[in-house]
């Protein structure tokens, strides 16, 4: 064979894995709103940076007449490309090749993927569209799927893996997206359920669509298992890239620092009329965190999920930051068990990967009540307090109101490894609010007159930030028009901060 002949063979085997299952397939695919593997890998990734591996690879199973249906690539498009210049490995399941099914020889594919993002350093990008194992593979295939959880495991806080669900995850192959740092979902496109609702519907007798069961809106809002949601395909992958811009490529790595023309020093007034006079009145604590980032840009993780504390990631000064905060407008900021677990996974997220923390503080404490108590709040309130007492990058905190009890210990206090902790002249730091000091304190008192006087003393005597300053907790009470250049100061002073914890195996996380 000449290599013109050569060639022409190549070009067709290409073409044929490149049309996947067929154009009609790719149609229904899109006639449901979706679009094809590679069309997907494509719109992720800058253009004309994709180089795909593994693009002949067949499945070796000869059972249910499998050996006549081979299809180039098997139902997983996987390789490497760039994200703003950066390299990312990438794997998407490819729907209309055996509903993007797992084989044997796909899962390798992943694996390769896998393995190679953890040699080189890169984050692991999977767009899941699958109906899961491969039936006819039977235990080949779910011994695919425990290969990939185990690479999953192995790259967990050595690279980003983020995962985008755009069509069916089912059964245990949630397994592999659950262990990635990040989930995407696409509104009503995409679902993810242990069981699906036939099966709930035999075995507790609940009826249950899939939307409600395992859609977008239920992940990011009630189970939090999603940590974005986007409006379409297109949206959702935006926001990949723009997740990956915040992000460094491994753990050995610093975050790429992105300059910018918005100036250190900064300094907005506006600040001084966020937080109400009044201790009891709400305000969104997004307002103080939108004037103090560089150019309000904010990607919020898990905004529809225990609203009670905001997690995200912005710059300062071009050093890309984890923000934690309070949020006084919802539950009044008060630490609650969906709330500590969100936050406290972020915290280890971002030490993972050295974005250092910066946290906003104005709560009131945890949640009281029957619910928390015997859901574990005592376990689950415990992992955030280890996770910012764990992290090892650089740790500001500005306490901008109440910092009552247990919740002031936990959010990032100078006594579990804080940096550099600021607070507010308005910051209130002690046990307990005014009234519920009082009503312990002073059971004496019969009267509505003397009852208010008593909490009035409290307030003036420990609602304030004084005590605090006065033993070193606090380093600064700042004007808060100045917030933004305090931080930026901070981070530029903590920049090259070495800490380590004792040698471990790991700890002991209280999970
Ligand atoms: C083999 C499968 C398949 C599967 C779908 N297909 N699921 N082939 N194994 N698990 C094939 C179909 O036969 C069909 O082939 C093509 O994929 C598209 O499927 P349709 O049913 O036509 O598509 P749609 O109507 O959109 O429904 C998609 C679906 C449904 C909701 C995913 O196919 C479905 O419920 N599949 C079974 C899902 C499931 O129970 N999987 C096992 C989960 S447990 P043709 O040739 O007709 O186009 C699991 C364990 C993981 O995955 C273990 C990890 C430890």
């Amino acid at each position: 064979m000449e290599l013109k002949q050569k060639l022409a063979l190549l070009d067709d085997m290409n073409r044929s894995a490149e049309i996947g299952g067929g154009q009609e397939r790719i149609e229904k695919q899109h006639s449901q709103g979706k679009k094809t593997a590679r069309e997907r890998v494509l719109n992720l990734l800058d253009p004309g940076t994709f180089n795909e591996i593994d693009k002949l690879v067949t499945h070796r199973n000869y059972d249910f007449g499998m050996e006549k249906k081979k299809i180039l690539g098997d139902g997983v498009i996987a390789g490497y490309g760039k994200i703003n210049g950066r390299l990312v490995y990438v794997f998407a399941q490819d729907f209309t090749v055996f509903g993007g099914t797992l084989s044997r020889a796909n899962a390798d594919k992943i694996v390769k993927i896998q393995e190679m993002a953890l040699k080189m350093g890169a984050p692991v990008i999977g767009l899941n569209d699958s109906g899961g194992a491969r039936i006819q593979e039977g235990v080949e295939s779910l011994a695919g799927y425990a290969d990939i959880f185990y690479n999953n495991v192995m790259s967990s806080g050595v690279v980003p893996q983020i995962s985008v669900i755009l069509g069916p995850c089912a059964g245990g192959a949630v397994y592999s997206p659950a262990l990635t740092d990040f989930i995407f979902m696409v509104k009503e496109k995409s679902h993810m359920f242990v069981t699906g609702p036939e099966v709930i519907k035999t075995v507790t007798h609940e009826d249950v669509t899939k939307e409600d069961l395992g859609g977008a809106m239920t992940h990011s809002s009630k189970s939090g298992v999603a940590h974005f949601v986007g409006k379409d395909e297109d949206q959702t992958l935006q926001m990949v890239r723009e997740l990956v811009s915040f992000l460094p490529s491994n753990n050995m790595e610093d975050a790429p620092v992105k300059p910018t023309i918005d100036p250190s020093d900064r300094e907005e007034s506006a600040l001084q009329e966020i937080v109400p006079a009044d201790p009891n009145k709400p305000y969104d604590m997004h307002e103080i965190i939108q004037k103090v980032i560089d150019n309000k840009h904010f990607l919020e993780v898990q905004p529809n999920y225990a609203q009670n504390i905001i997690v995200g990631f912005a710059r300062f000064a071009g050093q890309p930051v984890g923000i934690v905060a309070n949020q006084p407008q919802h539950l009044a900021g008060v630490l609650d068990i969906n709330s500590s677990v969100k936050a406290a996974r972020f915290v280890r997220f971002c030490d993972s990967f050295n974005l250092p923390l910066v946290t906003f503080v104005d709560v009131p404490g945890f949640l009281p009540g029957t619910a928390q108590e015997f859901g574990g709040i005592i376990k689950h309130g415990a992992k955030l307090l280890y996770a910012f007492a764990e992290a090892t990058v650089p740790k500001v905190t500005v306490i901008t109101r109440k910092a009552y009890g247990g919740a002031y210990d936990v959010m990032s206090s100078k006594h579990i490894g804080g940096d550099v902790n600021l607070a507010y002249p308005t910051a209130e730091i002690a046990v307990m609010g005014p009234e519920g000091a009082i009503n312990i304190l002073r059971r004496d008192i019969a009267t509505d007159d003397e009852k208010a006087k008593a909490v009035e003393e409290y307030r003036d005597t420990f609602a304030n930030p004084y005590k605090a300053a006065a033993l070193g907790y606090i380093d600064e009470i700042i004007n808060p028009r100045e917030t933004r250049k305090k931080i930026i100061n901070a981070l530029e002073m903590t920049h090259n901060k070495r800490k380590s914890n004792p040698v471990k195996k790991h700890g002991n996380i209280p999970l």
